[in-house]
């Protein structure tokens, strides 16, 4: 390979494709980029964001615009760009397959294969696993037709839980408050079929109240590295109000998990999951991010599985890893994993807050000029990672609902919190909109 540009980089290493356009693949990139054995790191399609010339300490990163995810195009991609590993952002192409082809043309990746990555694919698939091996979720019902879901709704009573069994873009569930509420949800995805095919099978769970807490695991299908507990916050507004979304604001480690409790989770929901998939065949590699509530009691409930980071979680998780996340995740697409690759910093938290466009989540506006991201950057121990962003003829305008992802170290939560808070005051567009109280939980604010 040669050098670009004029900036100093590393000529020998591993060339990483990281495949997905949000903040997540962008701190994918960078914690790649500044790993040890990397030489390059492409994205794509990736953002505004994902460029980078590269320096003496850093690999440089590049981006391939307009790249589709379908499972052809990543082999091809993969090829021509003769890299050595695949990290595979989002659950879309992970559920399409995309692994699959990756390992079939012999090219390294790190993400499950399609069976395994039903975990998310599909929630009845999830709650059966879980029902098979004693792991601790709320109680349930699979229905296909609307008879069959209005009895299940009315036996239970309010509040009760609908939710479409396929992938549909965090809008598949439905926390219904009424029994009225539920029919109406069950009637969109079974009768109207709000979200095609995703919407024909329909899971309805208790619904279980409490704390919630996102808890990630490296895994070769064997061994696990468990990652610090993380905290999102998926309604739009500050005080949860307003309708969710894909998440708005993440601390970590969260200190509503103590290590007793993310023991037992390891113990009673991740290693039963892991072990329950290799035993029936479909072992699962890559990171498997258990969605929990824990409740009152201080009872762990896995209330999903997801077969990719969390995103904002991997942008905190990411600001948490030493080492060589690049090794971590070779580890694993080699099939033994390294837990010595990485070493998760004792000395620091992590705040992300996430700048969403106006409109957001129902219909996000574009186009807007995002200013003040160099002043943001030059705050100490901040990252401004890039989501919905593009480069237009006059810098950086919004293009996706959420924006930004502002990250932020401290040696305390509060203290990156703080720094996260001031960074993402220096940033500003028409419409932007953040939460103020990411840390409440954790009795920051
Ligand atoms: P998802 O978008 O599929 O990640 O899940 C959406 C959100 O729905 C979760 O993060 C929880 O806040 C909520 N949720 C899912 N299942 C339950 C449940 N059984 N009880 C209460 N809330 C739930
Ligand atoms: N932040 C939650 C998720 O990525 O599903």
């Amino acid at each position: 390979m040669s050098a670009q540009g004029s900036a100093p980089h590393r000529s020998s290493g591993r060339r990483v494709l990281v495949l997905g356009s949000g903040a997540r693949e962008h701190a994918l990139a960078r914690g790649l980029a500044r790993s040890p054995g990397t030489a390059e790191v492409i994205v794509a399609p990736g953002n505004a964001g994902t460029i980078s010339p590269g320096g003496a300490r850093e690999a440089p990163i590049r981006r391939v615009e307009g790249a589709g995810l379908d499972a052809d195009s990543v082999v091809a991609l993969a090829r021509a760009e003769r890299v050595d590993l695949v990290l595979v952002g989002p659950e879309a192409p992970l559920c399409a397959g995309v692994a699959d082809a990756l390992e079939a043309a012999g090219i390294a990746v790190f993400g499950p294969s399609k069976e395994a990555a039903r975990l998310e694919g599909s929630k009845a698939f999830m709650k059966e696993l879980a029902a098979r091996h004693g792991i601790r979720t709320a109680s349930f019902a699979i229905v296909t037709d609307m008879a069959a879901a209005e009895a299940e709704i009315r036996r239970r009573g309010a509040p009760v839980v609908v939710k479409a069994d396929g992938l549909c873009a965090g809008k598949g569930v439905v926390v219904a408050g009424s029994v009225e509420e539920a029919i109406e949800a069950a009637r969109g995805m079974l009768v109207e079929n709000r979200f095609g095919d995703a919407g024909r099978v329909v899971v309805i769970e208790e619904a279980i109240f409490g704390e919630e807490a996102s808890v990630h695991a490296i895994t070769d299908g064997t061994s696990l590295l468990v990652l610090p507990p993380a905290r999102d916050h998926k309604r739009a507004f500050d005080g949860d109000a307003g309708p969710n979304t894909g998440g708005m604001g993440v601390f970590a480690p969260s200190p509503n998990v103590s290590p007793e409790l993310l023991a037992r989770v390891e113990r009673e929901i991740l290693r039963p999951t892991i072990d329950g998939m290799r035993a029936e065949g479909r072992p699962f590699r890559g990171v498997l991010f258990a969605g929990l509530m824990i409740t009152k009691e201080g009872e762990p409930f896995l209330l999903e599985h997801n077969v990719r980071f969390g995103d904002p979680e991997c942008e905190a998780l990411v600001a948490l890893l030493d080492g060589d996340l690049g090794e971590l995740c070779a580890s694993v697409a080699r099939g033994k994993l390294d837990p010595t690759a990485v070493r998760v910093a004792s000395d620091r938290s992590a705040v992300v807050v996430v700048l969403a466009a106006a409109g957001y989540p129902a219909s996000p506006r574009a186009g807007d000029p995002i200013r003040g991201l160099d002043a943001a950057a030059e705050v100490e121990g901040v990252v401004v990672h890039h989501a919905g962003t593009r480069l237009g003829p006059e810098g950086v305008v919004t293009a996706g609902g959420r924006v930004l992802a502002v990250t932020a170290t401290g040696s305390s939560l509060a203290e990156a919190r703080a720094r996260a808070y001031e960074a993402a005051r220096a940033i500003s567009f028409e419409g932007a909109h953040f939460r103020t109280d990411i840390g409440a939980s954790a009795g920051l604010v």
